[in-house]
């Protein structure tokens, strides 16, 4: 068993999926070991699920607090069986959304470790469809547990640079399956508590899961604000402060007209007060935010390419050293909420009205 938290001095192997890297990956997985590996949302840090020291391992590797639990990744619906009791309305999800980049809480078996689920009696399991992530868990035959692939409270990965510029000397391999696709995190739905309510908005939306559904799904009152004093979580990952850069983000909300002259003010004022400050803006409206440092979200018509761009940018803004952020908004609507989410998020709900 190798000592993650103090472990720098060793190399990262970041290699592409072959017949050889995913062999090696499961023998990794099988002796307790950890591997990134790719997904169609982000990276995720694996280990085997059923394995309690490799687990605490992606903790320490990621120094990631110890009652924010994991979920767990298979490629196959027989492996259910062993982890969780499976609701009836859980089917109809699986039917349409596996593999894919939803995530359902399960009422657990005793079989998961209670650091998997940090003691919950739920256990989240999903079955990606990433080609890379499918080959390595059948490979490994293993259920795998894995959060995302960064430090904790870094911008989830969306590259294997990203995750090994978070993991290098801390793992041992990092298999390289190119850009995620969807570049935010899995949708997380809880089936367990009476109405359907997303945990966590994804890249299923709320719209798509209530026709898989035939029935309303709610969504937790704290994805597009803060937690109130003494309220309690949902999903403990929410308690966290998440994709922070380490500038000051500030969204600016309001019509055509309005916004793109509210971003130039207050970021050349910022300027002119020697900040290093500058905009995240639609493609629509980068030359005329040129003096602003725009950085291109992407069109404003394609909030999946705003999705897949948003946590690179983030990344950009500390390698760039920015002090002050000022960011357009999209309708928090399908994949629109997952987006506002990870930017509300980062910009500690902090909003200007343009
Ligand atoms: O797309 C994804 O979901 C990626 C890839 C790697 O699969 N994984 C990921 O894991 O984002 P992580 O650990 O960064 O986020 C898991 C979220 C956290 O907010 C956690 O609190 C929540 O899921 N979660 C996990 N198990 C839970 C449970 N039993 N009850 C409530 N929330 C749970
Ligand atoms: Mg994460």
């Amino acid at each position: 068993m190798t000592d993650y938290q103090n472990k720098t001095d060793e190399s990262t192997r970041l290699l592409p999926a072959t017949a050889e890297s995913l062999a090696l990956a499961a023998s990794l997985l099988h002796r307790g070991d950890l591997v990134a590996f790719p997904t169609e949302t982000v990276y995720g840090l694996g280990a085997d699920a059923l394995n309690p020291e490799a687990v605490r391992s992606i903790f320490a590797a990621k120094g990631r607090p110890a009652d924010n639990p994991l979920i767990v990744h298979i490629h196959d619906r027989d492996q259910l069986e062993q982890l969780c009791d499976i609701p009836p309305k859980a089917d109809l999800l699986m039917d349409a959304f596996w593999p894919g980049p939803l995530t359902i809480l399960f009422p657990r078996k005793n079989t998961v470790p209670d650091v998997v689920t940090a003691g919950l009696p739920t256990v989240a399991i999903r079955m990606p469809s990433h080609p890379v992530a499918a080959a390595m868990l059948k490979a490994s035959g293993l259920p795998v547990a894995a959060p995302s692939a960064n430090l904790s409270g870094r911008p989830s990965p969306t590259t294997a640079q990203h995750v090994l510029e978070d993991m290098d000397g801390r793992i041992p391999l990092i298999l390289d399956g190119g850009p995620c696709d969807v570049g935010l995190e899995s949708t997380v739905v809880d089936l367990c508590h009476g109405q359907p309510v997303i945990l966590r908005p994804g890249g299923i939306t709320k719209e798509m899961l209530e026709s898989a559904l035939h029935a309303p799904v709610t969504v937790a009152g704290s994805v597009l604000r803060p937690l109130e004093p003494g309220e309690k979580a949902l999903s403990p990952g929410m308690r966290y402060k998440h994709y922070a850069p380490k500038g000051t983000v500030t969204l600016i909300d309001g019509n055509e007209d309005s916004v793109v002259p509210a971003l130039k003010q207050h970021c050349l004022q910022d300027l002119k007060n020697g900040r290093r400050s500058c905009v995240l803006c639609f493609s629509e409206h980068v030359s005329a935010l040129k003096a602003c440092n725009p950085h291109d979200m992407g069109s404003i018509h394609d909030h999946a390419e705003i999705a897949h761009r948003l946590f690179d940018i983030l990344r950009q803004l500390d390698e760039e050293g920015m002090e002050s952020v000022y960011s357009e908004v999209i309708p928090p609507e399908g994949v629109g909420l997952a987006v506002m989410n990870r930017l509300g998020r980062a910009a500690a709900f902090r909003i200007i009205h343009a």
